[in-house]
Order: C-alpha cells, then sequence, then structure tokens
C-alpha cells in the first residue's frame, strides 16, 4: 500500500463513507462512533457545514483543538472554517462540573455545542465528530463543503477507564518516526490516551543520549538476519552491523508533542536490568565483569547472551542510569517513566564478585531481592525527579519499590494482583489477551508468530476486572493496555497490520462501560472505521474474515466445525475441489464427512468473497475418527485422527504436543485391521524449541494389554536439533501384521544442547497425525 502523506491522508479521512448514512436515525448507533459513546440519543433533522460555518472558542487551546479539525475539513474542502472567539455555529462551551475527559456533543439543525470540563474532552468531541462527519462528497475535486451534514443528535460521553493505552515496541523493529505518528493519529481518533514506548531491549538502544553518544552510535546497530526472529543467530566475529535506528532527542520532542495535542501522554520505558544487551554493547563494563565479551547488540532472543544484564554491584551503572534519566526526563513531560524490570536472569549476579558484594553490604538475602535493591534505588530516583516510575509485574517477586505502578502480563495479567493487595496502581496487559504480537486470526492464514491466538473478538471482549477481585483491589486498576512486541515486523506495513483493527477493540473495551459491549454493533461501526484507515493507508489486517475450522474424530466419521468471530457474514462452502463462490453450499451447521474430501470455504457478504478461501483437506486412513488415549494425557488428541494434516506452525491447532516428557499414545481401531504402513508427523521449529522425538516405538495388540514391537526408529543429536521450520513424517513400511491397537512410544529428547539458539530449554514434541494403511 502506498503511504500517502501524513496531511493528505488526514484529510482524506472526510472522505470517507461513514455509517448513518441511509439509515434510520433511530438505529442502535447508526454513528460510526469507536469507542461507542456511554450516551447517544437522536432526533430529527441535521446540521449541515458550509463554507461559513464558524467555531466559536473560548480558549487558545479549544482554538488549536478547533483547527486540528478544521485544518482536515480544509484539506478536502478547500474551506478554511473560521475561528472566532465572539460568535459561531460550533461552539465550545467550558462546563467545570464534567469529569476531566467528559464531553457533551448536542447537534441542532442550527448549532453544534460541545460542552467539556477542559481539553481532553473537548477534543474527544471533535474525535467523534470527525468520526460522525459522513463522507457524502462523493467528489473530492468540487471542493464542496455543502451537504456535508451530521444527524441530530446527543451525546454524552466519558471513559470507564482513565488509562487507554498501546505500547510500541521500537527495539525489536525500530518504527520510524513517521509510522509513529500516523499511529498516533489514528489512535487519538479512538481515544487512546497513553502511548508506551519500549525504547530501549537487547535488540537494539532507540533514544539518542547526549552524555553517551554510543548507545545510538553502537546500541541501535546490529546484524540483518531475514530469518525467523527466535531462529536468528548471534553477531558473528567481523560481521557488520547494518539494521537499526533511533529518534534523535528532536525527533523524539516532535513525537511527545504530535502526541499531547492529540491528548496522548508519551511514556519512555527504559528497560533494566536485563534486556539490556544493545546498551551493554556500547558500554561493557556496566555488565557484570563475569560476562563474556564482546557483547552485541541481539538480532533475535541471543540464546545464553540474553542472561547479560546490568551488574547491580556497579556504582557505575546507577550513574550511567541516573545520567540517562536525567535526559529522558527533559524529553518527555510524562506523568510516568516506566523503568522494565521483566526476565532478568540472576545467572550473572550469582557469579559476579560485585553482585555478591554488594548484597553482602546491604544485607541482601538473595539475588531475586537485589533486582528489588536495584529498582528500588532507580524508583526513588524517578520520584526525585518529579515522575512516577512504572514496572512490569515481576517486581512482585521481591519487595516493591514505593510508589510503584505495575503492569500485569503473565497469568492473565494476574501477577499485577500481588501489586494491587500492597496498594499499588496497576494496569493489565495480559499477554494471552492483549498481546498484539500473536495471531490476530485463523493461524493458516497468518505471518508467522511465536504462538497463541489473541483475536480482535478476545481483545473485545476483554474484561479485566475478575469476580474474585476485593473492591479495593479492583479500585486500583487504572486501566488496559495492548502492548505489540515487534519481533516479527520488518516494515511499518507489519506493524500497522498488527496494531490495527485490534486497536479499536482495545479502544472500545477500554472507554465503554461493562455492559455496554455489543460484539455486532462494534464490527459494523468497525467497518465504518476501515473505510478510514484505508483513506489513511493504514496497512490494517482482514484477519477477522478469516474462517477457523475444528475436525473432531466422530463415531463413523469426522464432525466438521467452520466458524468465522463476525457473526454477520455467510459461509458458503464446497467438497468438489472448486473454489466456492457467493452461490456455494450455505454453511449452517456442522458437516458429517466420512470418506477423503477437500473442503473449501470462505466468507461472503453481500456476494462478494470477505475473507481468504479455506482449503481442508480431509484424508481418510484407517486410524481417521478413531479414539486416541494417551500418557500422559495431552490436550489435543483430536488432531491424531482427525485426517487434517497440521501446517509448519505448531500451535495452529492440527498439532498434539508433549512439553519435556516422555509420553505414549494408542488408537483403538474398533476391530482388528491389517497394518501395512505407519506414517507419523512431526513438525521442526527449532527457534521455538520444538523437535523429533530421541525415539519412536511402534507397538501392536489386540487386547490394549499386551503389546508386541512392529517398529522402531531412533534418531541422533544432528537428526534431532536439525534446524529450521518443518514438517517431516516417520514412516513405517512393510510392517504386515494385524491388530485392533496401535500404541506409539516416543521418548523426549530431553533439553537443548548448548550450540542451540534456546541452551537448556526443555523441548515440546508435537505429532499431528498418525496415518494407518
Ligand atoms: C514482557 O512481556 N516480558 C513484559
Ligand atoms: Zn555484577
Amino acid at each position: 500500500m502506498q503511504i500517502k502523506s501524513i496531511t493528505t491522508m488526514i484529510g482524506l479521512i472526510l472522505l470517507t463513507v461513514l455509517s448513518g448514512c441511509g439509515k434510520s436515525a433511530t438505529e442502535k448507533q447508526p454513528s460510526g462512533i469507536i469507542p461507542a459513546p456511554v450516551k447517544i440519543e437522536y432526533g430529527t433533522g441535521k446540521f449541515v457545514l458550509t463554507k461559513n460555518t464558524v467555531w466559536k472558542v473560548e480558549t487558545t487551546g479549544q482554538e488549536a483543538i478547533a483547527r486540528q479539525l478544521i485544518g482536515q475539513i480544509e484539506k478536502n474542502s478547500g474551506y478554511a472554517l473560521a475561528v472566532s472567539y465572539e460568535k459561531g455555529d460550533i461552539l465550545f462551551k467550558t462546563d467545570a462540573a464534567l469529569a476531566p475527559e467528559a464531553y457533551t456533543l448536542n447537534v441542532t439543525p442550527a448549532t453544534i455545542e460541545i460542552t467539556a470540563a477542559g481539553l481532553p474532552g473537548f477534543y474527544y468531541a471533535t474525535q467523534s465528530l470527525r468520526q460522525l462527519l459522513p463522507g457524502m462528497i462523493a467528489d473530492s475535486s468540487s471542493k464542496e463543503v455543502s451537504g456535508w451534514s451530521i444527524p441530530v443528535m446527543s451525546i454524552a460521553d466519558h471513559p470507564r477507564f482513565e488509562y487507554r493505552g498501546l505500547m510500541l515496541d521500537v527495539s525489536r523493529f525500530f518504527i520510524p518516526k513517521e509510522t509513529v505518528i500516523k499511529i498516533i493519529d489514528a489512535a487519538a481518533m479512538m481515544k487512546i490516551n497513553k502511548l508506551h514506548m519500549h525504547l530501549v531491549d537487547d535488540n537494539g538502544w532507540r533514544l539518542e543520549i547526549k552524555k553517551y553518544p554510543e548507545l545510538t552510535e553502537v546500541g541501535a546497530w546490529r546484524v540483518d538476519r531475514e530469518d525467523y526472529f527466535p531462529a536468528r543467530k548471534n553477531q558473528q566475529p567481523g560481521e557488520s552491523v547494518t539494521n537499526g535506528g533511533f529518534y534523535t532527542q528532536q525527533e523524539m520532542k516532535e513525537i511527545v508533542a504530535y502526541a499531547a495535542a492529540r491528548q496522548i501522554e508519551v511514556i519512555p520505558e527504559i528497560e533494566m536490568p536485563a534486556h539490556t544487551n544493545a546498551s551493554l554493547a556500547a558500554y561493557p563494563d556496566l555488565a557484570c565483569p563475569v560476562a563474556k565479551k564482546p557483547i552485541t547488540v541481539l538480532p533475535g532472543i541471543g540464546g545464553k547472551n540474553s542472561e547479560i544484564i546490568y551488574c547491580a554491584g556497579n556504582e557505575r551503572v546507577f550513574e550511567f542510569l541516573e545520567d540517562v534519566i536525567d535526559e529522558v526526563t527533559e524529553i518527555f513531560p510524562s506523568e510516568y517513566i516506566h523503568l522494565g524490570g521483566d526476565e532478568a536472569s540472576k545467572t550473572h549476579w550469582k557469579a559476579c564478585p560485585k553482585c555478591q558484594a554488594r548484597m553482602k553490604a546491604e544485607r541482601i538475602p538473595n539475588e531475586e531481592e537485589l533486582q528489588s535493591y536495584f529498582m528500588k534505588r532507580m524508583c526513588k530516583y524517578v520520584q526525585q525527579k518529579g515522575k512516577k516510575p512504572m514496572g512490569w509485574d515481576e517486581l512482585t517477586n521481591s519487595e516493591l519499590p514505593d510508589g510503584v505502578t505495575i503492569f500485569g502480563w503473565q497469568g492473565f495479567g494476574n501477577a499485577a494482583l500481588k501489586a494491587a493487595r500492597q496498594g499499588h496502581p496497576f494496569i493489565m496487559t495480559p499477554a494471552r489477551i492483549l498481546y498484539l504480537v500473536r495471531y490476530q486470526g485463523p493461524q493458516w492464514f497468518e505471518p508467522r508468530a511465536y504462538f497463541g491466538n489473541n483475536t480482535l473478538k478476545d481483545v473485545y471482549e476483554y474484561e479485566p476486572v475478575q469476580k474474585e477481585w476485593q473492591p479495593e483491589e479492583a479500585a486500583l486498576l487504572k486501566g488496559i493496555q495492548a502492548s505489540l512486541w515487534t519481533e516479527f515486523c520488518n516494515s511499518s506495513e507489519d506493524v500497522e497490520y498488527m496494531i490495527f483493527p485490534r486497536l479499536a477493540a482495545l479502544a472500545e473495551a477500554a472507554w465503554i462501560p461493562v455492559s455496554g459491549k455489543d460484539w455486532p454493533g462494534f464490527l459494523s461501526r468497525l467497518d465504518h472505521l476501515t473505510g478510514h484507515w484505508e483513506q489513511m493507508g493504514i496497512n490494517y489486517a482482514h484477519s477477522m474474515f478469516n474462517l477457523d475450522h475444528m475436525v473432531l474424530p466422530a463415531e463413523k466419521g469426522l464432525k466438521v466445525a467452520i466458524s468465522s468471530i463476525r457473526p454477520d457474514l455467510d459461509i458458503r462452502f464446497t467438497t468438489d475441489g472448486s473454489a466456492p463462490d457467493a452461490q456455494s453450499a450455505s454453511y449452517t451447521d456442522t458437516l458429517m464427512i466420512d470418506k477423503s474430501v477437500t473442503l473449501k470455504a470462505a466468507t461472503f457478504r453481500n456476494g462478494k468473497q470477505m475473507g481468504q478461501t479455506l482449503t481442508l483437506p480431509l484424508q481418510w486412513n484407517k486410524a481417521t475418527g478413531k479414539k486416541v488415549t494417551a500418557r500422559p494425557n495431552a490436550d489435543r488428541l483430536y488432531a491424531l485422527t482427525n485426517g487434517v494434516r497440521g501446517s509448519d506452525k505448531h500451535s495452529d491447532f492440527e498439532w498434539c504436543g508433549w512439553y519435556d516428557t516422555d509420553f505414549s499414545f494408542v488408537v483403538d481401531l474398533g476391530t482388528a485391521q491389517t497394518i501395512n504402513e505407519v506414517k507419523l508427523g512431526s513438525v521442526t521449529n527449532h527457534g521455538m524449541a520444538v523437535h523429533i522425538p530421541a525415539s519412536i516405538e511402534l507397538l501392536a495388540s489386540d487386547d490394549n494389554q499386551s503389546f508386541s514391537r512392529i517398529g522402531a526408529k531412533k534418531y541422533n543429536q544432528n537428526d534431532i536439533f536439525a534446524e529450521g521450520i518443518y514438517v517431516s513424517d516417520h514412516h513405517f513400511m512393510d510392517l504386515n501384521a494385524k491388530a485392533r491397537y496401535v500404541k506409539i512410544v516416543a521418548k523426549n529428547p530431553g533439553v537443548c544442547p548448548q550450540t542451540h539458539v534456546r541452551p537448556n530449554q526443555k523441548i515440546w514434541v508435537y505429532f499431528d497425525e498418525i496415518i494407518i494403511e
């Protein structure tokens, strides 16, 4: 997609056809506003915007907000609408009685009156207006404003949460300033008010610090590696570093100012004590002296190098970090500074004489509490600078620094509750639901990620407050945040694809009351908002139009379910290999299949195909549809005999896996069958420590008691730890057996070897299918 200039993009928004056109005024939420206003009532008639429409403001702050929308209107119309401090048609009126971010918007045929207590409310009113402006100017070249109208209505609106956030990881992938600006514009339109920038990590330091120029001269650059992030090998001697980038202080100030004008606070995160290979590559003396040198900026997960962290026994580390915070404080006027604190390996601290001396001198009982010492000291410094410190939920593993706000990401975010119980404010960004790094739709159609799905619907339905929470704990919840880790982003388009449309779901979940959730209503409003995004040149994902499938072994065949997260689409399918079209059979309920077929299906709306075609080959063999039992049990035994092969994504729900354990499973063929061939499918994803088993035994029995061995395979270290991502089959031929029960016994390979990208890591073994002929 061609990226237009920011100003053109903003201007083009107004060309978008919004909802409301052609719908009755009484229909629920025809406005197309996301997040949905808390209260909205419709009247009859409309306010028509003309070239003579005047904006009446009371303050220069209001004028600046009005002028943003005026500028957007001017881009399409050529008309610069006037602003007056005396009288006008669109009126800003301060009402100090309203809550800080609340606003009202009253549209009559003669005027639009906006009330708010302050600038946030006025800004949000204009963003609702921006989304309300119907895009009926079909011909932008006519430069005519006349005919732009807003239905008579009255809105009273305010957010549920004061913290409505997006995190951008600009370390794993350096997101260009122009893209950050574009994301801020689209986020602000949805009343997101916090942009948490994860500025530093093992993979790059992204902010100019004048006192330490090598942070960006060295720390912002790494070797270029094309392959899958977790499989990327560390920099080798002599390799040049060509991938990276950073924001100058001037550029960052421009981002901060652009965001501030849109009521977004940019919160910088300066990670410590771990995730710091980038700064340590520049200043290796800040690592524990026991750490292996040279330290380099990591292109991937880094293996053992990710254990290298700041030395907690070295005073120069604290001087350095305080100097960095001094400059950060000058760049970011934010209330908060985030200090990270997650995933800090204690390997080096345990072996480091300086760290051990610190523990002795300060009477610190263990390395976890040494992290507490580290974080408390830096949090205190942040507070001395007049800022509030933040950190990840690992801070609850030891004594919490005073006044720190905690981000819950582990265990559905509930790790943060430990902080709430100690009176700390917290924000929920659970990895399982709000991490945008995970797959947003059926995995067969998505670019590769680590594992796991966080769909648009998952994000929309997210409710942070749990029944078992005490009221005083719930009262400390400041809000929710979508967090984009960028391991799998290699372009601005990738970044946009992962953020949109899921940020719209987050924005609505953060704004509307619990009782206001309306998934179908959200989708129909989203369809209009995506029209805006198209005009803004945002590469949003269409994953919500793709189909999931679930094929389960049933008594006499396979039970095939196809589903879409969108209830407003038709599903059409074929079983004769042809491409589905709008005239194909309509899918309304599960299908029973009892022979080899290729099922193809897709979503349609008004006769138009909306998503990609799902191709589901169902391949029959003697094991298909048969019952499987396993020791130990596993979650997805159904996958082994459901006739569907897995893709090379081990978390696509077609793979049955066992972690760090030997295992066995038995297929009951129902009656004694001749067995000539058995094929078992495996997946290897070396970067994720997914490997083939060390050995497989194939056994047969007539009574499920005494089994005889009919085949065996043994693999060596080279076979097991081969690199890459691929599906491979274990093929047992010429078996010449007859039995009712077929058993597989597999041995886990143990742990990944020292030369692996994940040294010492325990291993997953997966099978997708047992094929018996
Ligand atoms: C995190 O995901 N390590 C905060
Ligand atoms: Zn140390």
